[in-house]
């Protein structure tokens, strides 16, 4: 009797061992399934998180969360360069100073620019605000420039206006005070002198009209043949009263079979603009402008035209930016002719070139 009860006890011991034995490998099973899971969330966790703090630290712009207790809880690269940069103090004034919450423009010591987006944090564990500070410094200065453009074109407009409107009267008063120098020639010989300051004067002003409004139009070429003496001795007849006032020397030595293909208005301006230069710098007494040409064999393109002056010379720093407008030596000059002349040249698809000792000669050569 205590034997078989003792048989029994014993099936059932070895039978819940059995199933004790089945439920520990299941369990041991799972303990491995769950491990290799924690495993590979783990290396997704890694790979995230490095994720994140490559973009964080590779984003231009500076990334800050501030905590409860105004601490940098969070910087990325960007915010140490800045916090390097501006310092703490600055930088956490100019923090607080903007809203903590929507977009916010700040402009710092130094005339730095920099918009900040900011939004509030509630994290576990972690209660603040997060920042997003770019340096708009660059757009700023281009959104000044361009608004500064606009003006410009505006008041070029204007100026373009004015112009055109002065060309007109200034027209008839040189026309006007012509007819007076002749008349005086015979009764009131002392006059003409006057009237033919006021002649000189109102081409001066005639020639600063046309430089400002080729100045602010744009150039259109349309090219014909022409005689090159033709333009220039028109040119060098509407400087004569300048030419008589300083006694300068025009030795005009252009062949006349040579033609110039071009738009004449605009080459004589080009003309105008070295002859009045070249006249400007040489001394009273004793100046000489020289002109000659050159062209291609059998009378064909390049044509070359000099004029060449034994005025003060043009330095070696002058030479190099003799093209750019508003750069004058000179009282009264605008700076504009040489820039003008070379934007016409241009348009032509010619070229000019100047030569200069920087103390007793220039010569502009135009090539066409
Ligand atoms: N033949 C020259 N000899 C010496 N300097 C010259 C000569 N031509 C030009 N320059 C120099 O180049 C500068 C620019 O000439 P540019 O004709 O563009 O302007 P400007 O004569 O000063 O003024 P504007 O022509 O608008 O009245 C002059 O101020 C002068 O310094
Ligand atoms: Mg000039």
């Amino acid at each position: 009797m205590d034997i078989e009860l003792l048989n029994t006890a014993m099936e059932a011991f070895n039978s819940a061992a059995s199933n004790l034995q089945t439920s520990y490998d299941a369990l041991k099973e799972e303990t491995k399934r769950l491990r290799d899971e924690v495993e590979l969330k783990n290396v997704e966790l890694s790979y995230f998180s490095n994720l994140l703090e490559s973009v964080l630290n590779n984003t231009p712009s500076a990334i800050l969360v501030v905590n409860e207790r105004a601490e940098f809880a969070v910087k990325n690269s960007a915010a140490d360069a800045l916090l390097a940069d501006m310092g703490e103090k600055a930088l956490k004034d100019m923090l607080a100073g903007s809203l903590h919450q929507g977009l916010f423009e700040y402009n710092a010591d130094g005339g730095r620019y920099y918009r900040i987006n900011a939004g509030e944090l509630h994290s576990d564990g972690l209660n603040g605000v997060v920042y997003v500070v770019d340096d708009i410094t660059l757009l700023k200065k281009f959104e000044l420039e361009r608004q500064r453009g606009i003006q410009l074109q505006l008041m070029g407009e204007m100026a373009a206006n004015i112009a055109h409107e002065i060309r007109n009267p200034l027209g008839s008063i040189e026309l006007f005070a012509s007819l007076l120098e002749r008349d005086l020639q015979s009764s009131a010989p002392s006059a003409v002198k006057m009237t033919s300051n006021i002649v000189q004067a109102v081409r001066t002003l005639n020639s600063i009209i046309s430089n400002t409004l080729l100045f602010t139009k744009e150039i259109n070429v349309n090219k014909e043949e022409f005689i090159l003496a033709d333009i220039v001795d028109e040119a060098v007849l509407y400087l004569q009263p300048l030419l008589m006032k300083k006694d300068v020397a025009v030795l005009n030595r252009l062949e006349e079979t040579h033609k110039v293909f071009c738009e004449r208005g605009l080459f004589y301006q080009v003309v105008m603009n070295i002859l009045h230069n070249a006249i400007d710098a040489v001394p009273d007494k004793g100046g000489e402008v020289e002109i000659t040409s050159e062209m291609g064999a059998f009378q064909r393109y390049p044509l070359k035209l000099s004029i060449t002056d034994n005025g003060c010379g043009i330095a070696p720093a002058m030479q190099d930016k003799l093209f750019i407008p508003f750069q004058t030596t000179k009282t009264k000059g605008a700076g504009l002719g040489l820039s003008i002349a070379y934007k016409i040249v241009k348009a032509h698809g010619g070229d000019i070139i100047v030569d200069s000792d920087g103390t007793s000669y220039t010569r502009f050569t135009v090539i066409l």
